[in-house]
């Protein structure tokens, strides 16, 4: 479970001070596949760099499985994040000197694992991906769509507890983004992977278990997910 509370983050503006995040709460269960959404520059980016540890807090905690990112010294905090947490950015983010399989198998060469065990890992998880006959390619030959699926395969490799995503599909175009929300979103739910993801894509959060608005600074329930629309639909009618 991913506790977030009274979080917030400041930066400074010319003479003054941008308060982007103002206190926000929300309560994330594990398993969970939520749908950050709200406006460019509503926050969406940094409250993902605050649950992954990467940028610091002004105030408030988060906590991950119990664990207070926000309070760990940066050593523990970087082994935290290399073992629980997967990462997918808008723009894939690949080492170009390596090839899919060697860009899929660093979080676990990160984690210790090495060698042909290592080795079947990754194959095998690009093989989910639908790019098990690309395994030595090298990554910029590959497509855009292609690309994203291989850092989905980076990140859900060590099987971490959370993968968080920054506009995955930011960077696609739709029908390419169907596809890799597709594969993201089915391999989440399968290995009850908790995904928070950022997006300005409806169809995602129309997909999502939850919908969090930034709004002001604060985290508020967006428009429904698709258990909910069905409760919605027959309160009209
Ligand atoms: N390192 C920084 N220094 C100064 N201002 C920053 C920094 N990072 C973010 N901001 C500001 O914080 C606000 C929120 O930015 P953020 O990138 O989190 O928005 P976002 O919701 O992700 O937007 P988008 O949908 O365009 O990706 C913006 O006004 C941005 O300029
Ligand atoms: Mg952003």
């Amino acid at each position: 479970m991913i506790v977030i509370r009274q979080l917030c983050r400041s930066f400074s503006e010319g003479t003054g001070v941008h308060r982007v995040l103002d206190a926000a709460d929300a309560c994330i269960e594990a398993g969970e596949v939520v749908a950050i959404v709200g406006r460019s520059g509503s926050g969406k980016s940094t409250l993902l760099n605050l649950v992954s540890g990467i940028d610091r807090a002004d105030g408030g905690e988060v906590s991950i499985g119990g664990r207070i990112v926000t309070s760990m010294p940066e050593p523990e905090r970087t082994l935290f994040r290399r073992e629980h947490l997967g990462f997918v950015y808008q723009f894939f983010n690949l080492i170009t000197t390596l090839d899919a399989e060697e860009n899929v198998r660093l979080p676990l060469e990160l984690n210790g694992i090495r060698g042909a065990a290592a080795r079947r890992r990754s194959a095998a998880m690009l093989a989910e991906v639908g790019l098990g006959d690309r395994l030595h390619s090298a990554v910029d030959r590959l497509s855009g769509g292609e690309q994203q699926r291989v850092a989905i395969a980076r990140a859900l490799v060590h099987e971490p507890a959370v993968l968080l995503a920054d506009e995955p599909t930011g960077n696609l175009d739709e029908e390419t983004a169907s596809q890799v929300l597709r594969v993201l979103l089915s391999l989440s739910r399968s290995r009850r992977t908790t995904l928070i993801v950022a997006t300005h894509d409806l169809w995602l959060a129309r997909s999502a278990d939850r919908v969090l608005e930034l709004r002001e600074g604060k985290l508020v329930s967006g428009e429904g997910g698709i258990e909910r629309a069905p409760t919605r639909r027959s309160g009209v009618s």
